[in-house]
């Protein structure tokens, strides 16, 4: 380990003064009974933390901190512990994206207006991953993403459940008039029943792996389990790290490269990953200069699932960390030479240095790439003139004979008027139909919400149906399931072509030909289109602010100005 730093640390500046500035920064510190020491030049660890009691799956992170100042303290450095907005995704209101930015805005002012060299993010919940990579990456010091891990296993009544995914298939049950009320409510401590966040193959869990394989985390970032010992030692292992990362001047342009964007998604693939990660990766990639496109996606459809997971599988993430994690996927996909195998980690190694020698121990939750899971997983790009700058679909997670499907639309003008008539039994639809939603991208639920996995028409699922074909500009949970295009682009509230769909329309679902069609003539499209009237824009605060400025789901949802690094040095300093 070297001692001195390459390059001045920029803490000093605050810190290492003699002069009344420095008596300020000092001063005030040292009311929370900390010594002269600390302030004498060595790395100062921001500890970024999300910690919430609105944030159930980040509830315990305070502790968690804990351990990442054992580990600093231990290699010489002065952890700090911030905290930044909180996004809880089962609480957050109208929904946690339309937040992400706003927390990423917080994050990167909170790093560059404070002493802080090198800074700890403490991520869970699902938005808070991409919030803290995006925000951290704007700044561009050394980072280092330790993620809070997933929840033991969920059990109900002898089963495994997984968040989420159980969900979605007990609220359907009772829908269908197969499960009682009470076994439901029932249901609600025996699914989340301990710390951590949803333990399926959900949006958390795909962005920890994000974190891990684009190698912002370290080895096992992804899977050890909230309460298992060996996610403290995780965090105390980081916290040991992140000062040798200021030491080294290892910054996050240096990890976060394009290869490291190519590995995050052929690991999205191998692992069934959500397709949240693709907004999410898009608009990191957008802050650290990395020029990554929708399209760069397809990257990943030649990659096959290799993990046995919910959504798409069986087993849930406590299974995925016995089974020997994503290292052990992260390996299959090296030998596959699926892998950019010297991509710089976090922990000063390439990323094949650290899975060249993982291990599977159970092969029903691990599949060798020779054996898949699933022979072709990824996320599929769909064009066409529905979605002219693109729609995406996660096949591995939809009924296979629904994948090429052509259907008379019944379109839902808004998410409302889904709830208002979708259990309406003189709804004209049957299971051939599409159904389409408007109103639920970035711009127009605002805050691109997670309902495009729309529940089936009553009439459909009495007749045993699980699956239909469904269309919307939303984002839809990655622990759901289904035919579900969605992130069409642009989104009705935008004008596009997903703003003209009307009731009866036919429209073509091509995946393998990557294709989504709305089966009209241009001059009528055109009609339509002369007669559309964007919807009015809300009033005042962040939302004003976020629906004026919010790119399309192709580009990442990112707001326009935030979009790129202003570097951590502070634009004005009167000190
Ligand atoms: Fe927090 Fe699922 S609700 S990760």
């Amino acid at each position: 380990m070297s001692t001195s730093p390459k390059k001045p640390l920029r803490s000093q500046a605050w810190f290492g003064k003699a002069d009344k500035d420095g008596f300020i920064h000092r001063s005030w510190m040292k009311n929370q009974g900390l010594p002269h020491h600390l302030f004498d030049g060595r790395p100062v660890i921001g500890i970024c933390n999300t910690w919430s009691e609105l944030t159930p799956c980040n509830a315990h992170f305070r502790e968690l901190a804990e351990y990442v100042k054992k580990g600093v303290y231990e290699a010489g450095g002065f952890p700090l512990e911030f905290p930044v907005m909180s996004l809880g995704e089962s609480n957050l209101r109208p929904t946690a994206m339309l937040f992400r930015n706003l927390a990423s805005m917080d994050v990167e002012e909170s790093i560059r207006g404070n002493p802080i060299d090198g800074v700890i993010l403490l991520c869970g919940c699902d938005k808070t991953t991409p919030a803290l990579l995006m925000g951290a990456a704007s700044c561009n010091l050394p980072a280092l993403a330790v993620s809070g891990g997933p929840m033991l296993n969920g059990r109900y009544r002898g089963e495994t459940i997984g968040s989420g995914t159980g969900v979605w298939q007990m609220s359907e049950q009772v829908r269908a008039g197969k499960m009682e009320m009470a076994e439901f409510i029932e249901a609600e401590s025996c699914m989340n029943r301990s710390r951590g966040h949803c333990m399926t193959m959900g949006t958390a869990s795909t962005m920890a792996s994000m974190v891990e394989a684009l190698g912002m985390g370290l080895p096992h970032n992804a899977a050890i389990p909230a309460v298992d010992a060996r996610r403290q030692v995780l965090a105390h292992m980081a916290g040991r790290r992140i000062v040798e990362m200021v030491r080294e001047d290892l910054t996050m342009s240096k990890i976060l490269t394009r290869e490291a964007f190519e590995n995050a998604i052929r690991t999205n693939a191998a692992i069934g990953g959500s397709t949240n990660a693709v907004v999410h990766l898009l608009a990191i990639a957008g802050r650290i200069g990395v020029d990554l496109k929708l399209e760069d996606w397809e990257r990943g459809s030649d990659v096959p699932c290799l993990v046995n997971l919910q959504p798409s599988g069986e087993f849930l993430m406590e299974d995925f960390y016995y089974a020997g994690g994503l290292p052990a996927v992260l390996r299959e996909l090296g030998e596959a030479q699926l892998l950019h195998r010297d991509a710089l980690t976090v922990n000063g190694r390439s990323i094949w240095e650290n899975v060249s020698r993982a291990e599977c121990f159970d092969r029903k939750v691990i599949f060798p790439v020779a054996e898949p899971f699933k022979p072709k997983a990824g996320i599929a790009v769909l064009k066409g003139n529905l979605a002219v700058d693109g729609a995406v679909i996660k096949p591995s997670a939809a009924t296979p004979e629904l994948l090429q499907h052509r259907g008379r639309a019944v379109v839902f003008e808004n998410v409302e008027d889904l709830h208002a008539r979708i259990n309406d039994e003189s709804l004209d639809i049957d299971a051939s139909c599409v159904m389409v939603l408007k109103g639920a991208g970035p711009k127009g639920y605002p805050g691109f919400a997670e309902v495009g996995n729309m529940p089936l028409p009553t009439k459909v699922l009495k007749q045993g149906i699980t699956d239909m074909v469904r269309i919307s500009d939303g984002r839809m949970s990655g622990t759901a399931y289904g035919a579900v295009v969605l992130h069409v682009a642009p989104e009705a509230a935008a004008g596009g072509t997903l703003a003209l769909v009307r009731d009866g329309d036919m429209i073509e679902l091509d995946v393998a030909g990557r294709r989504l069609h709305l089966d009209i003539d241009d001059a009528e499209l055109e009609r339509r289109r002369a007669e559309w009237k964007a919807p009015e824009p809300p009033a005042r605060g962040w939302y004003k602010l976020y629906v004026e400025t919010v790119q399309q789901a192709n580009l990442g949802a990112d707001l326009a100005f935030l979009v790129g690094s202003s570097g951590a040095a502070v634009p004005r300093d009167s000190h």
